[in-house]
Order: C-alpha cells, then structure tokens, then sequence
C-alpha cells in the first residue's frame, strides 16, 4: 500500500539560494511528463488488472494522486520511478473521492471519467479555481452527459450516474467548445468502456493525451486519432492491465533550454521528444540559439546575444503556456523589446512583479507583457506564486547579479524532480535551505504565505 507523508510539511520553510552569474555546462536527464502520469494512473482505474507504470516523475503531486487513489482502495506502491497500481480492491460505496486530496490536485479531477465508465456512478468533489485562472470544468460535465450520464451537483460534489440498466455510457459525438487537454482526456476515459462509438471533435492535441492514448490502447481500447483535433473510440467491453513507460517530460525539457539560453551557456538535455518542443524550439532559434538534434537528444547552443521575440501562448503544438514564466525571464534580458500574450490561463503573469523587483522592465496590460530587455537582473528574495512561475524565479536567479532568495517551493517540488540538483549538475551554485519555523513565527508566518499566495495547499497541476 503506498503511503504517502503529509502533503508538505507546514513546519518547515523552504527556500533555495541562488547565486547567479555562475556558467553551465553539461547534460540533463529529463524525467517523465508529470502531466502524463498523472492521467495514466487515472487511467489504471479502468480496470481490475494490474497497471505497471515506468518513468514515473518523483514528485508531491505524484504522491497526492497515489493517495487519491489509495483513498479509494487502489493499491499503490512507487519505487524510485516505477510505480505499479492494483485497482481491483475498489468497490462501488468507496467511490467518493476525499475533498481535501481533490483539492490539492487540480488533475485528480479527471478521475471521473474512468470512475464513471467502470462503475457507472461516482462521486468526486468540485476541483474549485486556482491559482492561475478559473480552470472551470464545464466542458468536462458537457461530455459526460453527452455520453447519457446524468450529471447532478450536490453542495461541494459532482454526482454522475448512467442511466441504463446496463450502467453503460452510450458513445456519441461531442464537439468541444474550447481544446481543453484535462475535458479530453476526461471524455476519453469515460468513453473507452461505452457502447459503440465516440468521436471527440476539435479534442486537445497535447502529447500527453497521445500518452494516454497508448497507454489505453496497450489496454485493449480502440482509439484513432490521438494527437489530432478528432479522435474516434470504438467503445469495448473490458480492458486488461499493461506496462507503460511515461513519455519525457517537454516543460521541464522546455524549462532546462531556457536556462541554457538565459545563461548564453549551451548544454544537452535528453532522453526528449524534439518533435514535442518544435514551438520553444522555433522562439530559441528566433532568439539566436543554435538548436542541433537527434531522435531523442537536443543540444542548445546559445548566441552572446539572446533577440527579443513576441510570443502567443496556444494550445499545442502552439507556443506552451507552462513554458510562458520561464520564456519571460529569458525575454526579459534579450536586446530588444519583446511581447507575450497569455490566452490560455487568466492570472498566469503573477511573475511579471517579481521580474519588475530583479530590475528587469515589464509593462502588464492585462494579459500581455511588454518587455524591453535589460542588461541585467539583481539578485533580490523572490516567491514564486505557482510551478512554472517558481521555475522562472529560478531561472532568474542564475544570472541575476548577486545571491537570490526564492520561497514558495511547495509549487516547485509539485513539478520538477530535483530540480536544483539537476542544475547544479551543471555547475549551478544552488542551495536549498529547510528552516523550521518557531512556534510563535508559524501563526504569523502561515498568514504572511497566504498573504503572498505561497500556501502549501494551491492548485496548480
Ligand atoms: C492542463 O490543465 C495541464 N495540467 C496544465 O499544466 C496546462 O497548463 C494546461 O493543460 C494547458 O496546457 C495537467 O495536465 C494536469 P485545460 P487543464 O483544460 O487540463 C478552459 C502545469 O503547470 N476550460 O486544457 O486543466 C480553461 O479555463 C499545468 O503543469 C474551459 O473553459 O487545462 C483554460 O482556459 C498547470 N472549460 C483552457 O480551457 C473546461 O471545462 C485550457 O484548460 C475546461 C477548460
């Protein structure tokens, strides 16, 4: 059974040390795609037979959907990057999901679908806004009672039930009103197990849902078009267990590149899907990087000189919106003045204040970014607000003038495996410091974090 420690310990305040100005050099291994596994071992819900998962990402996020799963009667046991899932203890009355683990784990959500498919009724608490945008879930219930579900909300719970004696959904075709990657894969899930077929139109393209693809189809599912903006499921009567590798991780691949860049220091990173990243890799050589690859490595050579670009954030294979933080601290030392425009998310430019205190000159209006570079950033104490916006703290900090302070790595921990232990693989000078806050300071401590939007308990993934 897998057991998994606190979520993060409210005790303990973590922050790195940064010094900048240090170069890089060398190669990064690249760990499996968080966003991946976590809808993998949604998926392992699907059926009763054992789900054996490799490249897992040890991550907190990872140990939050173990023990969501757990939560429900899974077994769940993560070794080093394997993790292995025995989903035949569930039972129909322990299929209501805990509010505090849906909570904490925006992407636990899609547990429905699978959840649905399998027992014809569930039950999961609503995933609520977040940090980054109000991240609704309406086209997730559209494409539930679409495929016959009933979809009710009772207080803070979302209930969907079948309606036919056979507790089966019934296959359809469902046109998404916006290429949500978390309602397609929702709407895959719940589907693989429906009567006859399902076609999802205008379905997100992300790699990750292509993952969940093969995964299912090692399962005994039949899907086409994975990867494209339709995708076909021919409903099946029962799926069997399977081994699965997790594809690379293309954000922290995407986020490793921008260090090389913002640091003029080329590296290698690896093993890596190129065709993945073909939107960061475009802007890189835009900026006056020199890209070379091969199958499954991608060296990044950078000019003296990085070149302002203006950049969109699209669903893919368009420009990432993950990848939007650490671009702008990038951006905000190229020569030239740059422009983002976030379209996916809401609130996702919280960094925009915190690159404004390294010196670096930014005007927000609304959702974009104009940057001017600057010849340099200053060293200064820095909370990264959500994941990627503490990996662009980071990044930051690397060529920063001065020693960096950078808290707020409860988010940081939730998506990039030893993260500062990978840079300093490459010569970094990182540290990261657990101080234990005295009683008295925690009270306090704990409303100046909320103040700042660093809380431990924020939804991100
Ligand atoms: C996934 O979130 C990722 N999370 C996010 O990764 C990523 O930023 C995002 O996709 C976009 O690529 C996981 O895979 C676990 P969406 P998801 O549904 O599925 C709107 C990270 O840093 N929308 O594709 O929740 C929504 O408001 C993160 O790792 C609706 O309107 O994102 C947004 O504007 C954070 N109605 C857009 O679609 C819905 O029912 C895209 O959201 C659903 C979404």
């Amino acid at each position: 059974m897998h057991s998994v420690s606190s979520i993060s310990d409210s005790n303990l305040f973590p922050y790195l040390r940064v010094q900048g100005e240090i170069d890089l050099s060398g190669q990064i291994e690249i760990s499996g795609a968080k966003n991946s596994a976590l809808v993998l071992m949604a998926a392992s819900l699907l059926t009763e037979e054992p789900i054996h998962l490799s490249n897992v990402p040890k991550l907190t996020d990872i140990d939050v959907m173990a023990k969501l799963l757990s939560s429900i009667g899974a077994n769940v046991n993560q070794i080093s990057n394997e993790l292995d899932i025995k989903t035949n203890g569930l039972s129909l009355s322990q299929n209501s999901l805990p509010y505090e683990l849906v909570n904490a784990l925006r992407a636990s959500f899609v547990c429905i679908g699978p959840l649905l498919a399998r027992f014809g009724e569930v039950k999961i608490p609503l995933p609520g806004g977040c940090r980054i945008g109000a991240r609704p879930i309406n086209e997730h219930i559209r494409g539930l009672r679409a495929l016959g579900a009933t979809v009710t909300f009772e207080g803070e719970n979302v209930l969907a039930k079948t309606t036919n004696l056979r507790n089966k959904l019934i296959g359809t075709k469902i046109r998404l009103t916006c290429k949500s990657v978390g309602a397609t894969e929702t709407i895959l899930m719940a589907s693989i197990l429906a009567e006859g077929k399902t076609t999802i139109e205008n379905a997100a393209r992300e790699p990750e849902i292509q993952d969940l693809a093969n995964m299912l189809t090692k399962m005994g599912a039949k899907i086409k078009g994975a990867g494209t903006s339709t995708i076909i499921i021919e409903g099946v009567d029962h799926l069997k267990g399977c081994i699965h590798k997790v594809i690379p991780d293309r954000i922290e691949a995407g986020t490793f590149l921008i260090a090389s860049a913002i640091t003029r220091c080329p590296i290698t990173i690896f093993p890596v899907i190129p065709k993945h990243l073909e939107a960061v890799l475009i802007k890189l050589q835009e900026c006056g990087c020199l890209i070379k690859q091969t199958e499954n490595t991608i060296k990044i050579i950078p000019g003296k000189t990085i070149y302002a670009v203006d950049i969109t954030t699209m669903p893919f294979p368009g420009f990432p919106t993950d990848l939007q933080a650490p671009f702008m601290s990038l951006l905000s030392t190229a020569k030239g003045t740059s422009k983002i425009e976030e379209t996916i998310f809401e609130k996702r430019m919280q960094h925009v204040g915190e690159l404004q205190r390294m010196g670096a000159q930014i005007q927000l209006h609304d959702n974009i970014a104009l940057i001017q570079g600057v010849n340099k950033l200053f060293a200064t104490s820095l909370t990264g607000g959500d994941l990627r916006s503490s990996a662009a703290m980071v990044l930051a900090g690397l060529v920063a003038k001065g020693t960096s302070v950078i808290k707020g790595l409860s988010h940081l921990d939730r998506g990039y495996e030893n993260f500062e232990k990978k840079l300093c693989n490459l010569g970094a000078n990182i540290k990261r410091t657990e101080v234990k806050r005295p009683i008295s300071n925690r009270k306090n401590t704990e409303k100046l974090e909320s103040k700042m939007n660093v809380g431990s308990g924020s939804q991100v993934a």
